[in-house]
């Protein structure tokens, strides 16, 4: 072998695959549940799915235009007003993008320049860390402190440093499951018109809201001229596998994110595109049905986990809880859940994995509840066993 290329392997040993993929391959290889990476176990509406396979019989296979079909643009923007009463143009304003993935890497990569910084709150969705350090810029991170995932505004104010060009914002958040408050929004508000900052909203559990309400960061005055919205049909939808996403704001940034993305998948999704249309047309019900079911959900799980001892941080959105295992008489969350599908055949993930700092989340442990209810109580009765 090269010796460049056995470097290379050596330095990339372990980074390959993330801790999601390591405990779903966990899960296959020992025929757990898996309750660790966030997928639904059932498909999204037929009326939905229909619509993707009669857009792929009518021929709708080829490249997509850049900035998606205009008719899925105009879907995004007719949702914007509907939920949010946020006005964007179709035309210049709305983007479609591979999932949220890619427009969390498109933003981040068109609107930072080497050696700037991106503020966030911890713990973070992983891929944040990632493709800020593939800008070259330097993520800084304020803490949400367990259990309730408050933070301090000193703190933030503390963390912004001229170089801070972008905050990416994830509420409803992912692993907490915290929806931030209007009040918390407006103090998150006040310092990026302060500091004339960007903020990138990832809200890919925008409907996903159990406790308190979803408030988009551009809905507070001034911030709809310095946000960009990013959301995707994998949460709302049940859809994971299609990675349809798409990000809205002002026509110069979303420019940008567009420039981006164009030498990233240039488009993606072709038929997928026409079905998310239908998608986000569906009626007041559908949109109501999926918080109540997922709330029910998350109550049977986290009663559940509460009764076999842990103590549970209940989340008011996204699909997952979080649990402290101190109070099962363990502190090592990566251990932990890399004995539990052997020891009673079920998979979570450790939230370590999404902290800069792996000590901070040591002990605690994320379970994804969009599963049937008969899985997510088959999981409570192994977990009773242990
Ligand atoms: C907070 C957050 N952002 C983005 C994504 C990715 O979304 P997509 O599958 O649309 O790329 C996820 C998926 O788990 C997520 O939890």
């Amino acid at each position: 072998m090269s010796p460049r290329v056995r470097y290379l392997s050596s330095k990339l040993q372990g980074l390959g695959t993330t801790i999601f993929a390591e405990m779903s391959a966990l899960a296959v290889q020992t025929g757990s549940i898996n309750l660790g990476q966030g997928f639904p176990d059932t498909d999204g509406p037929a009326v939905v799915a229909d619509a993707a396979i009669d857009a792929i019989r009518a021929g709708h296979n080829q490249y997509p235009p850049g900035p998606g079909i205009p008719e899925l643009r105009q879907a995004i923007a007719a949702h914007q007003r509907r939920f949010w009463a946020l006005e964007v143009d179709p035309e210049t304003e709305v983007l479609v993008t591979a999932g949220a993935t890619e427009a969390i890497a498109a933003a981040v990569i068109a609107l930072c320049e080497t050696g700037d910084e991106v503020l966030t709150f911890e713990p973070t969705y992983d891929s944040y860390g990632a493709v800020t350090a593939m800008a070259g810029a330097q993520l800084r991170v304020v803490p949400l402190h367990a259990p309730s995932y408050e933070f301090d505004v000193a703190e933030l104010a503390g963390a912004i440093t001229p170089r801070t060009r972008l905050l990416l914002l994830n509420s409803p958040h992912n692993p907490t499951g915290k929806v931030f408050s209007h009040s918390e929004l407006a103090a998150i508000a006040e310092l990026c018109i302060e500091w004339d900052i960007i903020v990138v909203t990832d809200e890919v559990y925008e409907h996903l809201v159990f406790d308190g309400e979803h408030v988009p960061l551009a809905t507070l005055p001034g911030m709809a001229e310095r946000t960009l919205t990013i959301s995707s049909a994998g949460k709302t939808f049940s859809f994971t596998g299609w990675k349809v996403g798409w990000v809205s704001g002002p026509a110069a940034l979303v420019a940008a994110v567009r420039t981006a993305k164009q030498f990233l998948t240039y488009v993606n999704a072709g038929p997928f595109q026409y079905a998310v249309a239908t998608g986000l047309a569906l009626g007041d019900d559908f949109y109501a049905e999926i918080a109540t079911t997922l709330a029910a959900k998350r109550d049977l799980l986290c009663d559940g986990l509460e009764k076999v001892g842990f103590d549970v941080h209940r989340p008011a959105g996204t699909y997952f809880a979080t649990v402290d295992i101190r109070s099962v008489g363990e502190d090592d969350g990566g251990a932990f859940c890399r004995a539990l599908p052997v020891r009673c055949g079920v998979v979570a993930v450790p939230s370590s994995a999404f902290y800069t700092d792996q000590e901070r989340g040591r002990s605690l442990v994320r379970f994804a509840f969009c599963k049937r209810d008969g899985v997510l109580r088959d999981a409570v009765e192994r977990l009773a066993t242990l």
